[in-house]
């Protein structure tokens, strides 16, 4: 079976995509940064023992490495790298910042921009040249483009086009490697992920970005001060592209298989989910009353207003959006599945995330 070699692999999304793998019996590299309290090993036990309801024992597939993302050979010794590159090999870059705050703006660079030119560096260094690497991108890295976002490169701009440093930073990633497979003929993919939520199937939710950070804030909010009416500037009929975790993994898990790819795919959700469906679930599972108003001025706001207001800092601008992403290459190469979101799903994501985050469910501790 072919070697799958992927970094930032405790991730929620690496660490689902490595579950399939395993389970289809590849052999797995996970290259994951040990901390302060827990070792790689553990961190990536931990994460695997989440998915798999505490029965995750390390298979003979799997093997796990401390790495340094910024680091020359990832910090690994030549002759490592040398043995789990040999042959053909898939490698998947995941590891990013996730960070949206302006004032995070180094550190978002220095991860999603020298993280990957480092990365680039090892696997040239020492991938075959049947090898592939694969890119994990957003597709927001679209910013503020008006009209159809193409599975095709778009240039660097200034962050006025953009929402945040994040998508930024990830435009300028792709522009790296776009630099380095014309350059260096870097045999690259890059797939564009967009909101990544819960297990469609189950409900469950082991995210707490975007949708999921608005629901914790409200929930919070709602239980100190039950019966709150709280106007929310969230324009009601625009939509959330939201993807589930099982339908990325299937993407993902067909990326492995398919030997012929193009160079960029939007791995999007085709039907988006209104955000008046998520403000009625919240609502229904909440003591809150949700009023979306995309016109409230910060001086109308009450104090709750203007708390969730500054909480929503990276939510709130996708609140009034509608992006088309073109998603014909995909639908050319990938099998076709109806597994959507829907508002019933995420209701029940919703439903399963607010439960856990109130403590009712057990959690991890790294
Ligand atoms: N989740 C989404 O909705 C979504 C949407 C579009 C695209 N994506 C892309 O998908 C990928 C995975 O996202 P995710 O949601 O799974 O994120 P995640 O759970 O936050 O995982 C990010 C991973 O990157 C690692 N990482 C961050 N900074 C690092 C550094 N300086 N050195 C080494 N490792 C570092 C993290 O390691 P630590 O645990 O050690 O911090 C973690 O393993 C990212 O590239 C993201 O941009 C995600």
């Amino acid at each position: 079976m072919k070697r799958i070699i992927i970094n930032g692999a405790n991730g929620y999304v690496a660490s689902n995509f490595i579950n399939e793998l395993l389970m289809q019996h590849y052999e797995v590299v996970a290259f994951v940064r040990g901390n302060q309290k827990y070792s790689a090993e553990e961190r990536m036990r931990d994460v695997m023992n989440d998915i798999n309801d505490g029965a995750f024992v390390v298979p003979k597939n799997l093997r796990i490495f401390n790495y340094s993302l910024l680091e020359e050979n990832f910090g690994l010794p030549e002759e490592t790298l040398v043995e789990l590159f040999q042959g053909d090999v898939d490698y998947y870059h995941f590891a990013a910042s996730l960070k949206y705050d302006f004032k995070a703006k180094d550190e978002i660079f220095q991860t999603n921009m020298d993280g990957v030119e480092n990365s680039v560096a090892v696997f040239s260094k020492y991938a075959s040249d049947t090898s592939r690497f694969f890119f994990i991108s957003t597709a927001y890295s679209c910013g503020k483009l008006a009209g159809r976002f193409e599975e095709k490169f778009y240039d660097i701009a200034d962050i006025e086009e953009f929402r945040n440093y994040y998508e930024q930073s990830k435009r300028y990633a792709e522009n790296l490697i776009r630099k380095h497979i014309e350059n260096d003929r870097l045999n690259a993919h890059i797939l564009r992920l967009s909101q990544v939520v819960g297990h469609n199937k189950t409900g469950i939710t082991k995210t707490d970005y975007g949708i999921f950070d608005f629901s914790r804030r409200i929930q919070s909010l709602a239980m100190r001060n039950p019966d709150l009416k709280l106007r929310v500037k969230v324009d009601p009929e625009s939509t959330q592209n939201l993807i589930p975790i099982d339908k990325v993994v299937s993407y993902l898990t067909q990326t492995v298989k398919i030997q012929q790819l193009p160079v960029i795919l939007n791995v999007v959700a085709k039907k988006a989910v209104r955000n008046s469906d998520i403000l009625k679930s919240l609502g229904e599972l909440l003591p809150i009353e949700l009023i979306p108003q995309m016109d409230l001025e910060k001086s109308e706001m009450s104090v709750y207003e203007r708390i969730i207001s500054i909480g929503m800092s990276f939510t709130a601008s996708y609140t009034g959006t509608k992006i088309q992403f073109d998603t014909t290459k995909l639908d050319e190469v990938m099998e076709a599945d109806d597994n959507e979101a829907t508002a019933e799903s995420i209701h029940r994501m919703i439903t399963y995330f607010l439960d856990e985050n109130s403590g009712k469910k057990d959690k991890v501790a790294c």
